[in-house]
């Protein structure tokens, strides 16, 4: 069958935007660093992140289900399940799914700090377990 040379372009324009829409779905740590920083942050601070994930407020801390050491699997303090490790170095798939990022800071800052984080916190987290 011949093929009109309309219908080959409109393929390759299909072809072309589907391309672009998989690369703008892959996030990575400096897409959302950059994303935070946007929303008013200072510059982010990898230390400021590690003493958050450490802070305890009424007996519970981030790494208590997530472990102090970032490229150690946690363990969910109530479930008792496995947690992938946190470090970007130890696990190439975190943050790299900004919606999922997102959930997760949400319910997990409010249940550990009864309280949303800044985008300033999560940048400094983010910061701080992408460090190479
Ligand atoms: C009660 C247990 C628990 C606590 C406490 C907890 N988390 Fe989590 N967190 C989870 C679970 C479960 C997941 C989802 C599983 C996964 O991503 O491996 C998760 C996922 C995340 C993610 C998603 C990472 C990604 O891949 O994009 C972030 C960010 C995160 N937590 C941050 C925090 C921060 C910051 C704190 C402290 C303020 C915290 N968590 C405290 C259980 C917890």
């Amino acid at each position: 069958m011949k093929r009109r040379p309309i219908f080959l372009f409109a393929m390759s324009l299909l072809a072309a935007a589907l391309t672009v829409n998989q690369v703008q779905a892959a996030d990575s740590a400096e897409s959302q660093l950059q994303a935070l920083q946007q929303q008013g942050a200072r510059p982010f601070d990898a230390q400021a992140g590690q003493e958050l994930w450490q802070q305890q407020v009424n007996g519970r801390s981030c790494s208590q289900c997530h472990n102090a050491d970032p490229d150690q699997p946690g363990t969910h303090q109530r479930t008792g399940k496995a947690i992938p490790p946190m470090s970007v170095r130890a696990n190439p798939k975190r943050f790299t799914d900004a919606a999922n990022t997102e959930k997760w800071f949400r319910r997990n800052c409010r249940w550990t700090l009864g309280r949303e984080c800044s985008a300033q916190e999560k940048g400094d987290v983010i910061r701080w377990l992408s460090q190479p």
